[in-house]
Order: C-alpha cells, then structure tokens, then sequence
C-alpha cells in the first residue's frame, strides 16, 4: 500500500475512511467529522472494543468504518499491529482504492510521533505479498490502493514530514527483509545474497565487501567452510559497513545475522515435513542488511557494522559429518555432533571476526533453534544476553514497535551442556535447554563485554497468516533494532 501521512484529510479524495478507536472514544478529527461519527455511533451501539467494527455509509467520504481497540489504558503497539493489519485485510476485501486512515488512541505524547511512523509503516505492509513468482494474472492483479495516514493533531508540521519519510524508509527496509526471506533457496544463494547485499549499499551509502571462497579459506573461517562442504554452492562473508557523515559516531555496534540460505540439516538431515520453511534460515542475515539499509537512510549518528555468514547446509559425499572436528577462526575447536546445528557453526566465525572493529555492542540475529519455538512460539523473540543494561534497552525498543523480545538466561552453568570429551566444545547441547545451549556455545567466541543473541527461529516467519501479519517472513528485527539505535546515546 502506498501511504502518505498529512495533517489534513481531503475527504473527497478518498473513498473509505477508517478510523481506530478505543472505547473512549476521543476522536481527533475535523469537527464536522466528528459529529458525524458520534450520531452514528450513538445510534449503533458501536463501543469500541476491540476487534469490533461498523461501518457507515455517509457521502463525502461514502463509506466510514469504525473499527475498535478495546480501552485506551490498554492499547498496545502490538495490538495496533493487529487492527492496522485487520483494517488492511478489509481494505483489500472492500476493493478500495483510496483510504484514509486515522488513528485515534492518546499514545503518550512522547511516543506519538514513534506510534504514527510506526502505524505507515505498518499500513504499507498491510496488503504485502511476495508475488515474484506468481504467474498467473488473477493471482498477481490486487487493487493498488493509496492511503493517507491522518496525523495527530499533537504532532507539528516538521513532526509530520520526518513521519512521513522516516516510516517509507523503514517500511522500504522491511520490504527488503521480506522479499530475501521468502525468496526461494534456488534464487536466493549465498552469492545472490551478497549481490542484494551490495545493492542495497549502492543504494544507501554503505560500504561493502563480499569475500568468495579462497579469501574465507585465507581467513581461515573454518566453521563456515565446514558447513558449506555439503554444497555445490560456494560461501560468502558479507561486510557491511555505515559510518554516519560529517561526524564522529557515537557509537560502534556490531549487527551478525545467520545466512543459512536453505538448511536442510545436512548429513543429520531433517524430516521432510516443512522442510521447506528452510529457505528462511537467512532470515538473521536479512535483518542485518534491512536494518543497515534503514539505519543509513536515516542518517544515525553510530558506526554499523553488518557481518554474514552465508551457506546452505546440504549433505553430500564431500558434507561435514558428525564426530568431525572444525577449527574455527578463533582456534577454538569444535565437535560436531549434529550437522543440523549448523547455525551457531557459522556464526563462530562471524563473531570472532567482529572483535576487529571494537565494537560498543555486538547483536546477532539467528533463527537458531527449534527448542526457541517451543518456549515462546511466535510471540516473542528469544534474547540472550550478558549485558543488563543492553538487554533492557533492546526490550524496550521491541516494545514500542509490537516485536516482543523475551530474556532468557546463559548462566555458567549451562556451558557444561557443551563440554566436549574430544574438543573444546561440541556443536549440541540435546535437547533439554536447547536454545540456551545454543547461546552458550556462540558466547564462547564473544569478547564484547556488552553482546546480545537474538533467537528469531519463532518470530522471522509466520507458518500461517496470524492476526498481525500474512504467511512467510515477517521482517523481524528491523524495526526493534532502528528504535533501539535511535535511542542509543
Ligand atoms: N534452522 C534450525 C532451527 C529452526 C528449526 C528454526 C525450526 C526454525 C524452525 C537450526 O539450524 C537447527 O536445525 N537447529 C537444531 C539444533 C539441534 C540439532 C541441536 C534444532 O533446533 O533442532
Ligand atoms: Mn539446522
Ligand atoms: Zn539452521
């Protein structure tokens, strides 16, 4: 959806005209508006709760639709998701071409600007699908419809234009995290994940090396060869580096995203049922590249470094196989007990090598375990972390754009999990503890102080259309991350 943000509505210009409201009812629209809804409201019984709707049949615009938000105290980011998702589905049912869109719930001040952006954002995702390969004419022809996204009358004029760019860039970077994620593991390899890599840097300032085979064998990134012998495809290492103009950064902040462009378990091979959803195991690797795309256009004040491993995880006669052992880049050792556990394998070498730039923060995005799924489901992102204050602010962050993130523990004690007879540590921890295993093995090639791993193997992609979001990849991470950067001091 095309949407504009503007202080007025030209209400011949539209044709449907929605409007979010809690039940209190305090709509903040043009007075004649107003009233207009009021006497319909009162002669409906429309209350406002959530997941309520009415609509209206009026003449300028012709048709309003109520839709509610339960009550005001109780209004969340999340569940603005869910309604501005809602209000997209009808829109595209309805077959409107233009809407307006108001949003009319009090957010505190403060975080009324961050709601708007975040609610166009949103909006332009509503009727996202990803089409590439969808041939057939019927299928691929939705109504393109525009929207304008009223703005609260608490935000002034420059409010609304920073709005207004702000939330096209994000939701352009969403889209690029979408698009990479459903895209199928036959077109997005490792070498086609790095060339959209370097396009996205051409396109917002960013520097950006990829390096092939020979130069990660030179590194000697020995997890990530390890991983990718199984494939006919051949690795990348992929750098991404912004560094704000005209100004010293702040700060330095390493992004690591998991590039596995399809995982199929390798030589431990997986069950064939939902294979498939494999192809999202890049999913980590495309937040990092969405969110240094957003993070450029927006001009932050922070040096962003982006690192990605990027393989398939195949079996084949040349594949890694269980009890060999790898040396990572760092020199530590590894015992592989499942090749399925090929994600943290690949990351070792992405995290030893983000010690090279100091950075202030180091953050990795990795759908990295099933056992994640089974503790939180979709709700929530696992977090992981050894710094108090950064696991704070990135929870926060979540919130405030309706991606929840949830702290679980890498306690000392868990490292017995991966003690290993033969080497220094070996790749699976079984079953019990799973993802917390996993994050105790990645912490063993951490060296900043201040490092949080994100487990998105639940929330990068939805199995099924859910209330907030249609089927396939979400785009998690980017937004939460942007809002924890812009607040980063
Ligand atoms: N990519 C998977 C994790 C995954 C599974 C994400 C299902 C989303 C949905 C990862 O590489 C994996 O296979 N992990 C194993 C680890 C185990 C062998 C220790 C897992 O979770 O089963
Ligand atoms: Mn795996
Ligand atoms: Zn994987």
């Amino acid at each position: 959806m095309n949407v504009t943000v503007s202080r007025e509505l030209t209400l011949s210009s539209i044709d449907h005209l929605y409007v979010l409201v809690t039940e209190e009812m305090n709509l903040d629209l043009p007075a004649r508006l107003r009233q207009r809804i009021e006497r319909a409201v009162a002669d409906s019984g429309f209350e406002g709760r959530s997941d309520e709707s009415i609509t209206i049949l009026a003449s300028t615009p012709r048709k309003i639709t109520l839709i509610g938000l339960g009550k005001a105290e109780k209004v969340s980011h999340r569940g603005l998701r869910a309604s501005i998702y809602a209000l997209g589905k009808l829109a595209r049912r309805n077959r409107d071409k233009k809407i307006g869109v108001a949003v009319c719930a009090s957010f505190p001040s403060a975080v009324a600007e961050a709601s708007t952006r975040l609610a166009a954002d949103l909006l332009a995702h509503s009727d996202y699908k990803y089409d590439a390969f969808i041939t057939s004419k019927e299928k691929k022809s939705r109504v393109d419809s525009a929207c304008t996204l009223v703005a609260p009358s608490s935000l002034d004029r420059r409010a609304v234009a920073r709005v207004a760019a702000q939330s096209s860039i994000l939701a352009a970077a969403v889209r690029t995290v979408k698009d990479l994620g459903n895209g199928p593991g036959n077109t997005v390899t490792p070498a086609q994940l790095a060339r959209r890599a370097q396009e996205v840097a051409r396109e917002s300032g960013i520097r950006c090396t990829v390096f092939d085979k020979k130069q990660i064998q030179k590194m000697k990134m020995g997890g990530l060869l390890a991983v990718n012998r199984g494939s006919a495809q051949e690795p990348r290492f992929i750098v991404l580096e912004y560094v704000p103009a005209g100004r010293r950064p702040k700060k330095t902040v390493c992004l690591v995203g998991k590039g596995i462009t399809f995982d199929s378990g390798g030589i431990s091979l997986k069950p064939g049922d939902r294979m498939e959803e494999m192809k999202f195991d890049m999913c980590g690797a495309a937040a990092v590249i969405g969110t240094l795309q957003a993070a450029a256009k927006l001009k932050l004040p922070h040096r962003i470094i982006g690192l990605i491993p990027a393989t398939e995880n195949l079996p084949s006669g040349t594949a890694y196989k269980p009890g060999d052992i790898v040396t990572t880049m760092s020199g530590k050792t590894i015992e592989v007990i499942n090749t399925d556990a090929e994600g943290r394998v690949v990351l070792s070498d992405a995290l030893t090598y983000s010690a090279r730039f100091k950075p202030d923060h180091l953050i990795d995005y990795a759908t990295l375990t099933g056992a994640c799924v089974v503790a939180l489901g979709a709700e929530a992102t696992g977090l992981f972390s050894t710094d108090d204050e950064l696991a704070a602010r990135l929870v926060a962050a979540g919130e405030e754009v309706g991606e929840r993130l949830w702290r679980m523990p890498v306690w000392d004690e868990y490292r017995d999990y991966i003690k290993s007879e033969w080497a220094d540590m070996k790749n699976s921890g079984g079953r019990v503890a799973g993802a917390i295993s996993a994050s105790m093995f990645l912490k063993e090639f951490v060296t900043c102080p201040s490092w949080a791993h994100l487990d998105i193997a639940g929330t990068a992609w939805a199995d099924t259309e859910n209330a907030r979001e249609a089927k396939g990849a979400t785009g998690v991470g980017v937004r939460a991350t942007v809002r924890f950067l812009e607040e980063l001091a």
